[in-house]
């Protein structure tokens, strides 16, 4: 224990082996995982011929160069035509994507209770729960105040529909819901009948897993339930048998890298019948007529893919998913707890020698309900804080990708920086038009911070150099 405070305290001097060997020694799971070094060394050789730090696998994963073999070679070999038809290539394009669909229900262990919808990304997932949601005066909208833009433009669906909503709140030290809060809310409109709960199994700034448990609470409590595991489930396994959620949110490119372009919506099969699609397009009806306003829509996951599918791509969701199998979540899962629980605990650590700290790490300060990303600011030895534009700038000249700015999640940036709801109103009523740099000008107090998020491909190396980059700011 001795032994690691003296290196901990003399980072910089230390060799990365003995480092390593105290990590090891720390965390001996951690060599269960040894087969993604060695993909790392075939699949992401890039990385390290290019002394790369990728540090942005919440922003994008990065893919395997043995899954674009795959697709490069399935689409130079084979002739596809749209699906829509019956044709040989149509035939086959259709043959594809229904393996790719069937692939998707399994992996998410979803048995006969979900439809897999191909979507653009995440985000359209969650446009088609807006748009098709029956929300009405008599409904409600309970959004955590954790959320992606993406879950917080649905309250525009609603609110245009006469639906009010609500955020449940955080609690600020620890960026966890505050579950008494929650509860409350849940408890608060009995008589409602359209009630939509919203919440992410990870948070895409903090990293903080909010319970699954919620959804089965908030489901007998009359909710229905859109879980956005789009940050969730690139490092952990989501079982649709445990977990029930009447919708769930995924964008593949953040689970494997390539293609992107094309999420998912799992859709329970017990919501399809409330959905209420506000138009039809090509693809989602089993007959329409021109002359007169007929049309049936698709009894199945067809009515909410509007036009043509992304017949060329999707059967490359194949060959990514097979990749995680390959590894195995479990190993991913595990990967990213043992680094990121080194890390959080090492830029903890980091003082200037007047004893105040480099960083302030934003969220709970340990891994119980953590996933593998960290938001942090940075502040000099007079405890300043550093604009995350200068970090950022700093971490490019160091050939490490990070994340800087507010993620798409202003929720937590308001509770981060303290930002009012005065203050935004002040905003929001004297501007025809805003952005965030006026913003902050016009309240005069810095939003923003660093994100890093780990994925599969991180390795030791890679935590220590974003550590030294961390200890250069070390009394400046
Ligand atoms: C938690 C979460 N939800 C939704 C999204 C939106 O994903 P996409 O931009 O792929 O639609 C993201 C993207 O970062 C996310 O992290």
């Amino acid at each position: 224990m001795q032994k690691e405070l003296e290196i901990k305290e003399n980072n910089s001097s230390s060799s990365v082996s003995e480092r390593e060997k105290i990590f090891l020694n720390k965390y001996p799971e951690y060599s269960d995982t040894a087969i993604l070094d060695q993909l790392r060394a075939v699949d992401y050789a890039r990385l390290d011929e290019q002394k790369h730090v990728y540090l942005d696998y919440t922003g994008g994963n990065l893919y395997a160069e043995s899954q674009i073999a795959k697709h490069h070679k399935l689409l130079t070999a084979d002739i596809l035509g749209n699906p829509h038809s019956g044709n040989p290539s149509s035939r086959l394009s259709s043959q594809l994507v229904s393996e790719a669909r069937s692939k998707v229900l399994e992996f998410f262990n979803a048995g006969d209770n979900y439809f897999c919808v191909f979507t653009q990304n995440a985000s359209g997932a969650l446009k088609i729960v807006g748009e098709c949601y029956p929300f009405n005066q008599d409904g409600f909208l309970l959004l955590s105040l954790d959320n992606h833009n993406s879950v917080n433009g649905i309250r525009e669906f609603a609110s245009n529909k006469g639906c009010a909503y609500e955020y449940s709140p955080l609690h600020k030290e620890n960026l966890y819901l505050d579950e008494e809060k929650l509860l409350k809310n849940l408890d608060s409109h009995p008589g409602k009948t359209n009630k939509l709960f919203a919440y992410p199994a990870q948070s895409n700034v903090s990293g903080i897993k909010h319970p699954l448990k919620y959804v089965k609470i908030a489901k007998e409590k009359g909710w229905d339930v859109l879980l956005d595991t789009a940050a969730f489930v690139p490092s952990d396994k989501l079982d649709l048998q445990e977990v029930q959620p009447d919708f769930a949110s995924i964008s593949f490119y953040k689970i494997f890298g390539y293609p992107t372009g094309i999420g998912c919506l799992l859709l329970h099969k017990r919501m399809f019948n409330k959905l209420v699609k506000p138009w039809y397009a090509g693809g989602t009806i089993s007959l329409s007529a021109a002359t007169y306003r007929g049309h049936y829509l698709m009894p199945n996951h067809e009515r909410f893919e509007d036009g043509t599918v992304n017949y060329l791509s999707i059967p490359a969701i194949t060959f990514g998913l097979e990749h995680i199998l390959n590894i195995g979540i479990q190993v991913i899962t595990k990967r990213v707890k043992c680094l990121a629980g080194w890390l959080l605990e090492e830029l903890l650590a980091v003082k200037h020698d007047n004893g105040k700290p480099v960083l302030k790490i934003f969220g709970a300060h340990d891994m119980t309900r953590r996933g593998g990303t960290i938001v942090m600011n940075f502040y000099n030895k007079e405890g300043e804080v550093y604009s995350h534009n200068f970090v950022e700038q700093d971490a490019n000249r160091h050939n490490i990708s990070l994340r800087s700015g507010c993620f798409c999640n202003p929720g937590l940036d308001e509770i981060n920086n303290e930002i009012t709801y005065q203050d935004l109103e002040r905003y929001f009523t004297t501007h025809e038009a805003g952005n965030f740099y006026d913003m902050i000008d016009f309240i005069g107090i810095l939003r923003g911070a660093i994100r890093i998020s780990i994925g599969l491909a991180t390795n030791f190396a890679d935590i220590e150099t974003f550590l030294k980059f961390v200890n250069e700011y070390k009394n400046r």
